[in-house]
C-alpha cells in the first residue's frame, strides 16, 4: 500500500494545467501538488507560506473551532472570527428573556466581560505526518478484513503512544483516501475559549432559514471569540489566570475588496464528502435515506415554528434546535435536487462502466469491488435505514436522550465502587444538567415532537429484520395507536415536570433512584437505544467493514485508472485547502448571478414583520447616512457577500478566506442551493461557497457595535 506514494509521484510527472477548483486539498501536499497550479491562477505566495512545519505559517492562524466549524486568528491576542452560526449555541447558553444575547448581540468591553464557555474547545494543528507505512506495518493483502482492522488498530494506538496524546495535545491518525494513506495530526487543544462578541441575530442570521442555503445572500454570519492560555502561552482549562493565547501567525486582513476572477482560497477543516462513492450508493441516499429524512424534519420544523411564532420564551428555546433541524432538511432537498438536475447517478455509472472494462481487460482487484458494492449497498438498505429511522425519529428527541442520559445515575448509584460521597457529587451534577435541559424545554411541543417522529417510526418498511419493542407494545396494547402511547407517556412520565424530577432526585436515597427504570419514558428510550445498539449496530457493522474494504479497494482502482489526474481524497474533518476565484453562476439558462451583494439589498429585503428580516435601527441609520468609514467598497457601497468556486463543505463553516497574498478578505458561511450536491458530485458551473466579505464584519464591529478596542488589535494590510 505504499502505491499511495508512487501514484503521488505519477501525478506529478504528469502535470496537467487545468484550474482545478473542485478538491479539497492536503496541505502537507500542497508543494508537491496544487501551488504551481494555484500560482498559475493568480497566487502570490508559496506553498510554504501556507503551511510549513519549520516555520510559523498561515496553518499556525486556523483553528478547528467546537469540532464542526473553523474559525481564525486575526489577532496577536488570540483574537478569533468564526460564523455567528458556530457560536450559536455559546451565544444561546447565555441568553435569557433578561438578556436576550441572540436577539441583542452581545459586545464586551473589555476582557474582563469576555464570557467563558466550558465544554468549547477550539484545536490548532502543529503537525502533520504521512504514518501510511507504520499503520499498515503487519498487514498483508491476503488478510481477512477483521484481522487487518485489528492489527491497524493496535499500530494506531502504538503511534498514539509514541505522541504525547492528552487533554491539551491530541494525537490523531486518520484514513485518507478510504484507508490507503494514513496520516498522523497533532494539535494544541484549547480549553479556555470566550465570547467575545455577536451581532444581533437580525444582522448574524439575516435572512433565517429562509435564505440558508442560497444566494443571493445578506446574512452577517460571524461572531468573536477569544483563545486563552497559561502564563506560558499553553492551552489549559478555564481560570482567571489564564491570559489571551499569543498565536505563532495571526491573519492580516485586506480592506481592498474583491473583483470577479480573483485568485481566492479557504484554509479549514471540512467534515464530510463521498464523491468517490458507487453510483447505486448515491441513489440509495438521494432516493431513500434523503426522502425519509427530509418528510419527518419537515414536520419537526411545523411543529417548532408554530410554538416559536407564538411565545417569546419558546422562541428562544428552540431557535437553536430549530436552525439544527432546518440546515439538514433544506440541505438535503437541494442535494437531491442537484443530483437529479445534474443526472450525476447517470453520469458515475457511465464513469463505472469505463472504469470497470478498464479494470476487467487489467484484471485489477477493483473489477470485483464495484459490483460487489451495489450488491451489499441492497442488503445493507433495511441496516442502514434502521440507523437512520433510530437517529431521526427516535433519539433525535430532546426528552428522550435526556431520560436515556439517567442510566448513568442508575448504574452509579449500584456501583460499589463509588463512594457515598462522590454519588451526592454526582446527584448535584444532575441538577445541575437539569435545570439546563428545562431552561429549553416545552411538554407542549415536545410531546408532539415525540408523537410525530414516533408515527413516522412506527411505518418502518423493512419487516424482514427485528423491530424495537414498543411496535408490539402500541399494536397490542395500544390498538395500533401511537397517540395512546404517548398519552400515557406524558402522562405518567416523571421526566416531562421538571420540579417533581427535581424533588425525586434531591429526596431519594441512593436505592430509590432506580424507581426511575419504571419510568415509561425512560423505559422507552433504553429500550430502542438497547435495540438499536444490540440487534442493528452488530449487523451493520459487519456490513459496513466489508463495504469498508471494498470502498478502499475500489478507490485505490479509481486513482490508478485516472492516471495523471490530481485526485483529493474525501473530506474527512482534517484541515485542508480548496482553491477556485470569485465568480458569479448561471442557475438557469437566462438568469445570472453576481458576484456579490451589499447592504442596499438588506434593504430591500427589509421587513419589520418578519423575524428574519427586520432590520436595526441603528444599521439603517448608518445606511442612510453612507456612513461605512473605511469598510466601503471603492464603488461607494457596502458590500455584504460574495461568492467563488472553492470546494467547501460543512465544517468550512467559519473558515478563513484568503486572496493571492494570503490575506484575510472574507468569512466562508455557506454554499449555494444549486451547489448543495457538490458532497456527492461537485459541478464546478454550479457549485459556489458564499463569503461574508470581511469589511461588512468589521463595519459591524466598528460601526455598528463601536467595539473599537477590537480593531485596533488587527491588522490591516493595502
Ligand atoms: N447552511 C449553513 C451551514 O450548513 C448555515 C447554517 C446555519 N443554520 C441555519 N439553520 N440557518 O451550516
Ligand atoms: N454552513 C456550513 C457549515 O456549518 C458550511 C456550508 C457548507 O456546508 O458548505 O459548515
Amino acid at each position: 500500500m505504499k502505491n499511495i506514494i508512487l501514484i503521488v509521484l505519477m501525478i506529478l510527472s504528469t502535470y496537467f494545467h487545468v484550474f482545478a477548483k473542485e478538491g479539497m486539498w492536503i496541505p502537507m501536499f500542497l508543494q508537491q501538488l496544487n501551488s504551481e497550479d494555484m500560482q498559475a491562477n493568480g497566487m502570490k505566495i508559496s506553498a510554504e507560506d501556507i503551511y510549513s512545519i519549520n516555520h510559523s505559517s498561515l496553518k499556525d492562524a486556523i483553528v478547528h473551532f467546537g469540532g464542526g466549524c473553523t474559525a481564525e486568528i486575526v489577532s496577536n491576542k488570540g483574537l478569533v472570527l468564526t460564523n455567528h452560526h458556530c457560536g450559536y449555541s455559546s451565544i444561546q447558553k447565555h441568553s435569557s428573556v433578561e438578556h436576550d444575547y441572540l436577539t441583542d448581540g452581545f459586545w464586551s468591553k473589555t476582557m474582563a466581560e469576555e464570557l467563558t464557555n466550558p465544554g468549547l474547545t477550539a484545536k490548532i494543528l502543529t503537525n502533520m505526518q504521512d504514518v501510511t507505512d507504520e499503520v499498515l506495518d503487519g498487514v498483508s493483502v491476503s488478510m481477512n478484513e477483521q484481522d487487518r482492522e485489528a492489527i491497524i488498530a493496535l499500530n494506531i494506538e502504538s503511534i498514539k503512544k509514541n505522541h504525547d496524546d492528552s487533554k491539551f495535545h491530541k494525537v490523531d491518525v486518520k484514513a485518507f483516501y478510504y484507508g490507503n494513506q494514513y496520516i498522523m495530526m497533532e494539535y494544541m487543544v484549547f480549553h479556555d475559549v470566550r465570547l467575545v462578541g455577536a451581532p444581533p441575530s437580525n444582522i448574524g442570521k439575516f435572512g433565517g432559514d429562509t435564505d440558508n442555503w442560497m444566494w443571493p445572500r445578506h446574512t452577517g454570519d460571524f461572531s468573536v471569540f477569544r483563545l486563552y492560555a497559561n502564563s506560558n502561552n499553553e492551552p489549559a482549562d478555564i481560570s482567571n489566570d489564564n491570559i489571551p493565547y499569543q498565536p505563532r501567525q495571526a491573519l492580516k486582513i485586506s480592506l481592498k475588496g474583491v473583483e470577479e476572477g480573483d485568485f481566492t482560497f479557504i484554509f479549514g477543516y471540512p467534515g464530510r464528502t463521498q464523491e468517490y462513492i458507487p453510483a447505486s450508493q448515491v441513489k440509495y441516499i438521494t432516493e431513500v435515506q434523503n426522502p425519509f429524512k427530509i418528510n419527518l424534519r419537515r414536520q419537526k420544523l411545523d411543529i417548532m415554528k408554530a410554538g416559536m411564532d407564538t411565545d417569546k420564551n419558546i422562541r428562544i428555546q428552540y431557535s437553536s434546535k430549530y436552525a439544527g433541524v432546518a440546515n439538514g432538511w433544506k440541505k438535503w432537498i437541494g442535494e437531491n435536487k442537484g443530483i437529479a438536475r445534474n443526472n450525476a447517478i447517470n453520469k458515475k455509472k457511465d464513469f463505472e462502466n469505463k472504469f470497470l472494462f478498464w479494470a476487467v481487460e487489467n484484471d485489477e482487484p477493483s473489477k470485483d469491488a464495484l459490483p460487489q458494492q451495489d450488491t451489499l449497498i441492497m442488503q445493507m438498505e433495511p441496516y442502514n435505514m434502521a440507523y437512520t429511522y433510530f437517529v431521526e425519529a427516535a433519539y433525535y428527541h430532546d426528552l428522550t436522550r435526556f431520560s436515556h442520559g439517567f442510566n448513568n445515575l442508575i448504574e452509579a448509584s449500584k456501583d460499589e465502587n463509588i463512594s457515598d460521597e462522590e454519588f451526592k457529587k454526582r446527584i448535584e451534577d444532575t441538577k445541575k444538567g437539569i435545570a439546563s435541559f428545562y431552561k429549553d424545554y416545552n411538554k407542549d411541543i415536545d410531546k408532539n415532537l415525540f408523537t410525530t417522529s414516533l408515527k413516522a417510526y412506527y411505518t418502518f418498511p423493512y419487516k424482514n429484520i427485528k423491530l424495537p419493542e414498543f411496535f408490539s407494545l402500541i399494536s397490542k396494547k395500544y390498538k395500533n395507536s401511537v397517540e395512546k402511547y404517548a398519552d400515557m407517556i406524558y402522562k405518567k412520565s416523571i421526566f416531562t415536570n421538571q420540579q417533581n424530577l427535581i424533588n425525586f432526585i434531591t429526596k431519594a436515597s441512593r436505592t430509590k433512584i432506580k424507581k426511575l427504570e419504571k419510568d415509561p419514558l425512560l423505559i422507552y428510550s433504553t429500550g430502542v437505544f438497547n435495540y438499536f445498539f444490540n440487534e442493528i449496530r452488530p449487523e451493520l457493522n459487519k456490513f459496513q467493514l466489508v463495504k469498508d474494504s471494498l470502498q478502499r479497494v475500489y478507490m485505490a482502482g479509481i486513482i490508478k485508472f485516472r492516471v495523471g489526474e490530481k485526485i483529493y481524497p474525501d473530506a474527512n474533518s482534517t484541515l485542508r485547502i480548496a482553491y477556485g476565484k470569485v465568480e458569479g453562476f448561471e442557475p438557469r439558462d437566462g438568469i445570472e448571478y453576481t458576484y456579490f451583494t451589499t447592504l442596499k439589498g438588506i434593504m430591500a429585503k427589509e421587513n419589520p414583520d418578519i423575524y428574519d428580516y427586520v432590520v436595526e435601527p441603528k444599521l439603517k441609520n448608518l445606511y442612510i447616512n453612507k456612513d461605512y468609514g473605511q469598510y466601503a467598497d471603492k464603488d461607494g457601497s457596502m458590500h455584504v457577500c460574495f461568492i467563488g468556486s472553492n470546494h467547501t463543505t460543512g465544517g468550512n463553516s467559519g473558515s478563513p478566506a484568503l486572496d493571492a497574498n494570503g490575506n484575510l478578505i472574507g468569512i466562508n458561511f455557506d454554499r449555494n442551493w444549486e451547489g448543495t450536491m457538490s458532497d456527492l458530485n461537485y459541478d464546478p458551473s454550479q457549485c459556489r461557497n458564499i463569503m461574508l466579505d470581511i469589511r461588512y464584519c468589521l463595519f459591524i464591529i466598528d460601526k455598528f457595535a463601536e467595539d473599537h478596542r477590537l480593531i485596533e488589535e488587527m491588522q490591516f494590510v493595502n
